[in-house]
């Protein structure tokens, strides 16, 4: 799978004002896109890691990844995670892996099955200075657009606790119970989304 429908946002236009000395530090920060879609790698990890730490790992004591879980699968299946990058500094994220059972179990939280049809979204974030502006909702729909354009997956599977549920709803994922997985103390409801209308969408737009 190629990065190829993971287009750039239209970029900022750069200007200098008049009198300021046109430094090679000045040309470096100015190649950085203002902001850019693309997949990660796992030389994102520390980035990713680090805004799952205040995410989750603050708040609950633990998290969907750990580091070693996060390059594990930016190494197996980069094509799979969509980064939101602002002046080269990672603001939201989401990484899956591919899954082939009906629903999902606890090996689910650690393998990428490459012949499963199901998208598994092990986790999305966004950094907290980031948040309530719309970003998790615009990568969320850009990664659907993109899984769509992926002819072998047919849908994409989720779990999240109760309260994140009508967010998700917005996106055309529906509760098919309790997910199988806890973790510690938590419970999870579990969703799943047809890709066929994101599909769709993908082939009647230029996103
Ligand atoms: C959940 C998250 C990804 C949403 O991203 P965002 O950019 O803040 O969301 P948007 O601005 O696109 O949309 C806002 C909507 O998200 C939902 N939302 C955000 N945080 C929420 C929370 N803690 N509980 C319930 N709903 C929440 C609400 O529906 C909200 O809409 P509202 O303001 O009308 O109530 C982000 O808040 C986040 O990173 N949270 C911490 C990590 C996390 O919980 N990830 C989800 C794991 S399943």
């Amino acid at each position: 799978m190629s990065t190829q429908s993971i287009h750039y946002l239209k970029p900022v236009a750069l200007c200098l004002a008049p009198g300021i000395p046109d430094s090679p530090s000045r040309h470096r920060r100015h190649t950085l896109p203002a902001s850019e879609f693309r997949c990660l790698t796992p030389e994102d990890a520390a980035s990713v890691f680090e805004i799952e730490r205040e995410a989750f790992i603050s708040v609950s004591g633990t998290c969907p990844l750990y580091l070693d879980e996060i390059r594990h699968f930016l190494t197996l299946c980069p094509e799979l995670s969509l980064g939101w990058f602002q002046e080269g500094r990672l603001v939201a994220f989401i990484i899956g892996s591919l899954w082939d059972e009906e629903r999902l179990t606890q090996e689910s939280l650690t393998l990428h099955r490459p012949g499963g049809r199901t998208a598994h979204l092990h986790v999305l974030a966004v950094h907290h200075t980031f948040r309530q502006q719309g970003k998790g909702s615009i990568l969320l729909w850009r990664y659907l657009h993109h899984l769509g354009s992926q002819p072998t997956v047919r849908r994409a599977v989720l779990m999240c606790e109760d309260t994140l549920v009508p967010f998700y709803e917005r996106f055309g994922f529906y509760p098919v119970g309790p997910c199988a997985i806890t973790v510690g103390s938590l419970a999870f409801t579990e969703l799943q989304c047809s890709l066929r209308s994101h599909a769709s969408l993908r082939r009647n737009s230029n996103c």
